[in-house]
């Protein structure tokens, strides 16, 4: 797909064109950057159920746990694990990876997301909310088009397929940490990382058409774990 955008603005009575051509193609967003989660600054906020059941994860502060201040802070083989985008494009200069494991860990580099999210079709911020209200799953495809991957949907086939890549299962598994034996149960980690909440477009998805279904298979979930219950809203 090729999307070409005509931005005008005034500078000093001129009228300056700026044409941007920006390509996607089905869940592949070139020169996509990670941002960061400042980047995800609204579901870092006060209140967003996502940012809130991650900030209670040891994902969102393993860094400074275990690798700040020791000789293994700034290791490549432990911040595979321990941190994201280790040797990827990083929007802010200088910078070789992110420390712990972030949003864009699991969820792939931001920064075309972040884009759509802050002006949608050059149409303002509050643009993509509507389409969101309109049109829930034209939203979810756009944002997939932006490079969102979600584990079980559009990005690894099962969401325990995204989580072996830095957990294993097996005390012999070649890909495990040096400093634990701990091994995943799958299950029970799901359960304590999910963070799904109900919003517009599980509403849609329960009233689907099976036509419909079809015709929006891409975008469903395929991994049977992510049709158990969602977790109950936690009392204000
Ligand atoms: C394959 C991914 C992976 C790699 C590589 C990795 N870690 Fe880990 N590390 C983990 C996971 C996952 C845990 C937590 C396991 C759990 O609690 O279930 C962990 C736990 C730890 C812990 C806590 C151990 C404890 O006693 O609970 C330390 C410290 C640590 N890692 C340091 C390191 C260092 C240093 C390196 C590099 C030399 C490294 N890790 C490489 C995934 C990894
Ligand atoms: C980019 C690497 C990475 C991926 C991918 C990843 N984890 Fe982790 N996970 C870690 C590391 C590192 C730790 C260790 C945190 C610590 O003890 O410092 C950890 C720890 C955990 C813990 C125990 C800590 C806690 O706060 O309860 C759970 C549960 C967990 N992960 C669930 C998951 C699930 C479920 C998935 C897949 C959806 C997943 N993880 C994918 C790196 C990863
Ligand atoms: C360890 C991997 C991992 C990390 C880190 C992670 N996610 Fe997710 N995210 C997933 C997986 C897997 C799903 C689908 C199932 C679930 O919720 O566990 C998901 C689902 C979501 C959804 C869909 C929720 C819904 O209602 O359907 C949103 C929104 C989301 N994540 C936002 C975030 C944000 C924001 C962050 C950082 C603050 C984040 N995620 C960090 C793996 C991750």
């Amino acid at each position: 797909m090729f999307g070409g955008r005509m931005v005008s603005f005034l500078v000093g009575g001129i009228v300056v064109s700026v044409c941007s051509l920006s390509f996607s193609l089905s869940n592949l967003s070139f020169g996509a950057e990670y941002t960061g989660n400042s980047g995800c600054k609204c579901h870092m906020g006060k209140g967003c159920f996502e940012g809130e059941e991650y900030k209670e994860r040891l994902h969102s502060n393993t860094w400074e746990k275990r690798l700040k201040g020791t000789p293994d802070a700034e290791n490549p083989d432990c911040l595979k694990c321990h941190g994201t985008a280790y040797g990827e494009k990083i929007a802010e200069a200088g910078k070789k990876y992110l420390p712990n494991v972030q949003c864009e860990a699991c969820h792939g580099a931001g920064s075309e997301y972040k884009k759509l999210k802050e002006n949608y079709e050059g149409k303002g911020k509050d643009a993509f909310k509507e389409l969101l209200k309109k049109d829930p799953l034209t939203a979810r495809k756009v944002q997939y088009d932006a490079g969102l991957i979600v584990a079980g949907i559009n990005g690894p086939a099962t969401v325990k397929e995204q989580c072996l890549k830095c957990h294993w299962e097996s005390k012999d598994d070649k890909n495990k940490c040096p400093k634990t034996d701990k091994v995943m149960d799958y299950k029970d980690a799901f359960k304590k990382d999910d963070h799904r909440d109900n919003d517009e477009i599980d509403d849609v998805i329960k009233k689907m058409s099976a036509e419909d279904k079809k015709k929006w298979a891409s975008l469903l979930p395929k991994d049977e774990i992510l049709n158990t219950p969602l977790k109950p809203k936690k009392k204000e």
